[in-house]
């Protein structure tokens, strides 16, 4: 197969119908942040333990097309000793890697940040395809506020998407584009939509001028809502409405899939908003999720560290995993939560 073909093959395969993406590249930090949520320890082996318990829920290939995994988690093994990726490609799901190195603040803009990791990543991508990654992730990270989100930051972490999706498809690994505009603020949904909108069509222009290939390429957006503290909170019909406007304006026909973050939404929430939008079946592209909080909470608050809870938090996984496939297939109902699956 030609290089085209076959990032065209991985794309099309991540977004397969009825199945989407775990997001469950959060880095040490990230983690730290998560675990202590629900107070546990945070640290290398409880961390590989927690993923382990997630990669090995049997079932989960059903709904899971692609896993993103950290640089830690790459290089890690379950019990056993059969590294992560074995343990995935087993259960014929794809595993990826995020390879920027996180947003740093950007130089005149105190408020903004710009995502970095383009030094030397021509190198890291042939080593992690090596290890057997098929794909990448880069998120760059655009906050709504008083006076931005300004150009400078749009088209700065467009650039940088754009460089990183060129240097991902060179290595013949598919490139997972995130813009992701942030929830946080007073803003209405509106603000949300035009910035969504300026910076996916500055995204797009890049990875246009940058010569990458829109058939081997996801993107990830976020949903188009109101800011988490908006006195005046948009509700489902409109998000979808909005948001699926704004990506058949923004978004070519020929990028194959489009898979949301979650955000900070809830489970339930995310779900019912993207099976709003799924129920549409005149879309140009398979739209589908790369959830990392509204797949995995409820399973890290029923596995707390305790290995006496892999079992339950193993069918709070696969439960939840179901329900995020039904509305990635546009027939999901919150009465659906009740029933549950044995694992
Ligand atoms: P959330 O779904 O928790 O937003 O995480 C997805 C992700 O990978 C953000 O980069």
């Amino acid at each position: 197969m030609t290089n085209e073909k076959k990032l065209e093959a991985t794309a099309n395969a991540m977004s397969a119908k009825g199945k989407g993406i775990l997001a469950a590249d959060e880095s040490t930090a990230t983690c730290m942040k998560r675990f202590g949520e629900f107070g546990i320890e945070c640290t290398e082996n409880s961390r590989r333990l927690y993923r382990e318990m997630l990669f090995t829920t049997p079932g989960i290939g059903d709904y899971i097309s692609a896993v993103i995994l950290f640089d830690e988690t790459i290089r890690q093994s379950d019990t056993d000793g059969r590294r992560f990726v074995d343990v995935l490609n087993a259960a014929g799901i794809i595993p990826g890697i995020k390879v920027d190195t996180g947003a740093k603040p950007l130089a005149g803009a105190p408020e903004e940040t710009i995502t970095e990791g383009l030094d030397g990543l021509r190198e890291r991508l042939n080593e992690y395809r090596e290890m057997g990654a098929r794909f990448t992730k880069w998120r760059a990270v655009i906050r709504i506020g008083p006076g931005i989100p300004s150009r400078y930051c749009i088209e700065t972490n467009a650039h940088a998407l754009g460089r990183y999706a060129a240097l991902a498809q060179e290595a013949d690994l598919v490139p997972i584009v995130e813009p992701e505009v942030i929830w946080n603020g007073e803003h209405d949904i509106h603000r949300c939509r035009e910035a969504t909108e300026n910076a996916l069509h500055s995204v797009f222009e890049q990875l246009a001028s940058q010569r990458c290939f829109l058939e081997g390429t996801i993107l990830k957006p976020n949903m188009i809502t109101s800011g988490h503290e908006c006195p005046a909170q948009a509700d489902t019909d409109e998000i979808a409405e909005l948001t699926l406007k704004t990506l058949r304006s923004c978004v070519p026909a020929a990028v194959p899939g489009i898979a949301f973050l979650s955000g900070g939404q809830s489970s339930e929430e995310a779900c019912q908003r993207l099976s709003a939008m799924a129920s549409n079946d005149l879309l140009p592209w398979q739209l589908t999720f790369s959830f990392g909080r509204a797949l995995q909470r409820s399973a890290l608050q029923t596995w707390g560290g305790n290995p006496a809870n892999v079992p339950a938090a193993r069918s709070t996984f696969l439960h939840r995993a179901r329900m995020t496939s039904m509305a990635r297939m546009g027939k999901y109902s919150p009465n659906m939560e009740r029933e549950s699956v044995p694992v």
